[in-house]
Formats: structure tokens, sequence, C-alpha cells
């Protein structure tokens, strides 16, 4: 029995880098979601496992921490029957002073043909981008402020998934907005799949001054940016990236901007609320609610292997056929 799935019949462009949402077109992010889709069946199966990416090499580069992206980037190369190579940055030669383009430059060399990098400093992936020879990809895994274009995808998708069509939605976001690279990718996306209710909810020491420019309607009292909506979208405190104290307290940032049982009572009843993780219970999300019947917080995590295997092969895979292969066929 041979595992095959081929990809959805497409009329755009072929993806080469992912570095954030400014190249992708709405009929680019369906195009992922519905490869996504035949992806998702593929995890349903005994062998998990298709030959789109067999014979290339992927390198996972990660200059910051990460349990999520990493691992769902490793499970989905895997997925794809790519050859993986996770470097641990802090054993690799750049503790002994290599640069970042020597570093790609060697990996390079050992005929890689994608590099998946997170780096703490915005702009990292462009470079790499920039430098790599023809034929080889570069995938944004999360780049300081700036973007994490696959947690956003994973998070429309997760959205798609519980609620159908995404324009007609109401959708907040609540938190850390300043040091959010995925918030600012989530509003690009939403704008992009024509969500024209966006509410970023936020105290005005988390906030950016761009925050006006982005087409969003800003709120600071929790209870008013969660009327009604659909959609709920909270966020970690990044402490890791704020250089001066921004809040009073974690318990009072809890008191005003928690998601609890009854602050949630301003959202509709069928409201679903995602947390790209890791999650602080207690200080963004009450227990009650991560783990109640409105969380998608784990589907969001299960979603972005199949996310990361339709970005990597349409990246990398071979030109799309004309006719999808949901399941096994029996040989
Ligand atoms: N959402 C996210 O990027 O999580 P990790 O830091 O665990 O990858």
């Amino acid at each position: 029995m041979t595992d095959r799935t081929d990809l959805p019949a497409t009329g755009s462009p072929p993806l080469r880098h992912l570095l954030d949402m400014s190249n992708l077109s709405r009929d680019a992010i369906e195009e992922i979601f519905r490869t996504a889709d035949s992806f998702v069946s593929v995890g349903a199966r005994q062998v998990r496992k298709v030959p789109l990416l067999r014979g290339k090499t992927i390198v996972l580069l990660f200059f910051e921490p990460s349990t999520r992206t990493r691992t769902t980037f490793e499970i989905a190369a895997k997925r794809l029957s790519a050859d993986v190579v996770t470097i641990n940055t802090s054993v690799s030669a750049t503790a002994k002073g290599e640069s970042l383009l020597d570093t790609v430059r060697t990996l390079q060399a050992m005929q890689s043909d994608m590099f998946v990098v997170r780096h703490r400093d915005s702009g990292v992936p462009h470079l790499i981008a920039r430098h790599v020879d023809p034929g080889v990809s570069v995938i944004n895994a999360g780049d300081g402020w700036h973007a994490h274009p696959t947690q956003a995808l994973l998070d429309m998708y997760t959205i798609r998934q519980h609620k159908g069509d995404l324009a007609p939605l109401s959708v907040a976001i609540v938190g850390d907005i300043l040091h959010s690279r995925v918030a600012r990718t989530q509003i690009a996306a939403l704008g992009r799949l024509g969500v024209t209710d966006i509410r970023v909810v936020a105290p005005k020491t988390l906030l950016p001054q761009e925050i006006a420019s982005l087409g969003v309607r800003v709120f600071h009292q929790l209870d008013r940016g969660l009327a009604d909506a659909d959609v709920v979208m909270t966020l970690r405190l990044q402490r890791e990236r704020m250089s001066s104290a921004l809040l009073p307290s974690e318990r009072e940032y809890f008191r005003f901007y928690g998601l609890t049982p009854k602050s949630l009572r301003a959202a509709k009843p069928d409201a679903i609320i995602l947390h790209p993780g890791p999650i602080n219970r207690g200080v963004e999300i009450d227990s009650v609610v991560a783990d109640g019947p409105g969380s998608v917080i784990l589907p969001q995590v299960s979603n972005g292997i199949a996310i990361r295997m339709a970005v990597m092969a349409l990246a990398a895979g071979p030109t799309p056929r004309q006719q999808p292969v949901e399941s096994e066929t029996p040989r």
C-alpha cells in the first residue's frame, strides 16, 4: 500500500519564501488551506506519511526558544518524507562567533533545500532569503516583533474550521499587542480574508504607535472590546521583549484583561477562544477558560502540522497536478 497525496490544482504562482503576509493574496491563503485540508487526512492514517518532499533537506534554524512551532515543523517535514535537521544554535558554531550568513552558507553547502528560521531580531528571515541560492526556500518561523506567518495561518485555519467563512465574524485580539509578532500577522491575515470587525483590547502601554493605521478598532476596556465577539484571541505578556515595567503587576493585568468565565460573558455564548501559546494561566487566561468548551487552543496546535506541511509542500514540492487525492491509494 502506498501513501500518495497530490496538491490541489492551482493557478497561483508558486510560493518560494514565506516571510510575512505581504506576499500572500486571499487566493494564496485559500490554496494553503485547501492543501492543509488534504494533509489533515494524512494525520488520520495509520502511516502518517506522504512522499512529496522525499530527497529534500530541510534545516530548522531556531535562535529563540520554541516548543509548538519547532516541533510541528519537524513533524510536518517528516510527514512529507523530507530529511530534517534541527540546529541547536546554543551548541552550533554560532556560539563560536560564526556569522548568521556564514552559518547559512555552510548549511547550504550541505545541499539544504529549505531553511525554517526563528530569530529574536525582526528581518532576519528576509536577510537570509536575499542571500540563499535560487531554488532554496526560507520560511519565517517568527522574527522579533515583526511576523509569524505560519502561526497566523494556522489561527485563521482553526477559525475557519469552527466558524466557516471568516468575513462576517467579529474578532477581538486581547493583550500584549506591542511586542506581538503574532498579533501583527493575525491582523494582516484577518484583513486579507475580508474580516472588517477587528478589535484590539489592551492597556495603552501595550499598544504600538502604528495601531491606528492597521484598520482595527482599539479598546482599553475588556467588556467593550469583547461585546458580541465571535472569536477571542488572547496573547502572552512577552516579558522577554519588555525593556521597562509596562504594567503594575500580573495580578492587576489579570484583573483587567484576563479571560475568565465572567469577562467572556460579554462575547457571544458560542465564541471560540484562541491562544498561540505558551499560555500563562492566571495571567492572561483562567484555567477554566483555557480548558473549557470554547477553547480551541489544542486544535490550533494540531492544525499547525497540516498548515506547515502545506506551506513546505507548496514551497518545495513537485509541480501541482490537476487531481487532488484525498486518501490512501492501494496499489
Ligand atoms: N506559538 C508559538 O510560536 O509557540 P512556540 O514559541 O512554542 O513555538
